[in-house]
């Protein structure tokens, strides 16, 4: 198989690590790109020096411009101003609007049959921007998000129950911010509902300390945002795609009239291959569950709403 030419926009924190991980499982050569002059050159070139020792041959460069890009398979975009304490998400979105829109222009010149993974913030409105800058089709437009939270969920449940974090199965839908939806009903704990396991009012702790995952991060360093979890989800979803695993994960994509949602962008249940979003699974939600959804759905129209002014 071809070697995958991947490009990681935004060389900070959540982008660096991402291209590290990348480089580090062979799912490709990475470009690195950042506006900041040599700075994508010299964390590129220190990671490729890593290699001899490490045992890789995925090839990594830095730049400040998108022609090295050209032709890439999958670009994630990282691009942006993180969360400082006491920010929220949609706080970032004046500011990460121009710039995902900048970065998404120059994407889709150079890398026309790419597949988009979108991490800036707020997520949901950073891949509607995406997608319409971009009109790419939207199987090919991802929003990064249900992986890092419900990886979150899975550790909580983990440190809860003392048992390993690869048996449990978590489940969590809707908007990266205050209204997601981590749903108790469908998260299992080696094929047990974790309902059964955990106490009500634990159980609720859990899930409010997932909603506030980002910000626990954000508070504890105090200089930025979450970023070993983050590119550890990006790199579980561009590992679906680059071995065409089809593998179910939550994901931000378009909803076309899924769950009673239409067009915006919202975590539900996918399936990632090679063709990127291959499938979008609609499983039966109980009226609490159903209200969660469509209050996170309201939240990221709201600001899709202000996206559309501001572009
Ligand atoms: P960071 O500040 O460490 O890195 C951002 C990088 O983007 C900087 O190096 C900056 O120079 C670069 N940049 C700014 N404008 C650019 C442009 N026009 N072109 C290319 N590069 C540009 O921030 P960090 O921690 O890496 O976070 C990045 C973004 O990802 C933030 O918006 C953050 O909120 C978001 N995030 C989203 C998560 C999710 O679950 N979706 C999880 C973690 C972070
Ligand atoms: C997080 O959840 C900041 O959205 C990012 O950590």
């Amino acid at each position: 198989m071809a070697k995958r030419k991947i490009t990681v926009v935004g060389a900070g924190n959540v982008g660096a690590t991402t291209a590290q991980r990348l480089v580090e499982k062979e799912m490709g050569d990475v470009v690195l790109v950042d506006i900041v002059q040599d700075m994508p050159q010299g964390k590129a070139l220190d990671i490729l020096e890593s290699a001899p020792v490490y045992g890789y041959d995925s090839k990594i460069t830095g730049a400040n411009g998108y022609e090295e890009t050209r032709n890439s398979d999958i670009v994630i975009v990282t691009s942006g101003v993180a969360r400082k304490p006491g920010m929220s998400r949609d706080d970032l979105l004046k500011i990460n609007a121009g710039i995902v829109k900048g970065v998404v222009e120059n994407v889709a010149k150079t890398s026309p049959n790419a597949i988009l993974i979108i991490v800036s913030n707020p997520l949901d409105a950073m891949t509607y921007i995406a997608h319409k800058i971009s009109r790419f089709p939207k199987h090919r437009v991802i929003g990064m998000a249900g992986v890092l939270d419900a990886a979150r969920f899975s550790t909580f449940i983990a440190m809860e129950l003392d048992v390993s974090v690869e048996n449990i199965h978590a489940f969590v839908l809707g908007g990266h911010g205050d209204t997601m939806v981590p749903s108790t009903r469908y998260t299992t704990v080696a094929g047990v509902s974790v309902e059964e396991l955990i106490p009500r009012a634990r159980l609720d702790a859990i899930v409010k300390r997932t909603r506030d995952g980002g910000a626990e991060i954000v508070n504890l360093l105090k200089t930025g945002s979450a970023f070993y979890a983050p590119s550890a989800a990006v790199v579980e979803m561009v590992e679906a795609i680059v071995k065409d695993k089809k593998k179910i994960v939550p994901c931000a994509v378009l909803c076309d009239g899924e769950y009673g949602i239409n067009g915006l962008f919202v975590g539900v249940p996918v399936k990632l291959g090679e063709k990127g979003v291959e499938q979008v699974f609609e499983i039966k939600l109980n009226s609490e569950e159903s209200a969660a959804l469509r209050r996170s759905a309201e939240a990221v129209k709201i600001l899709c709403e202000h996206v559309d002014k501001l572009l």
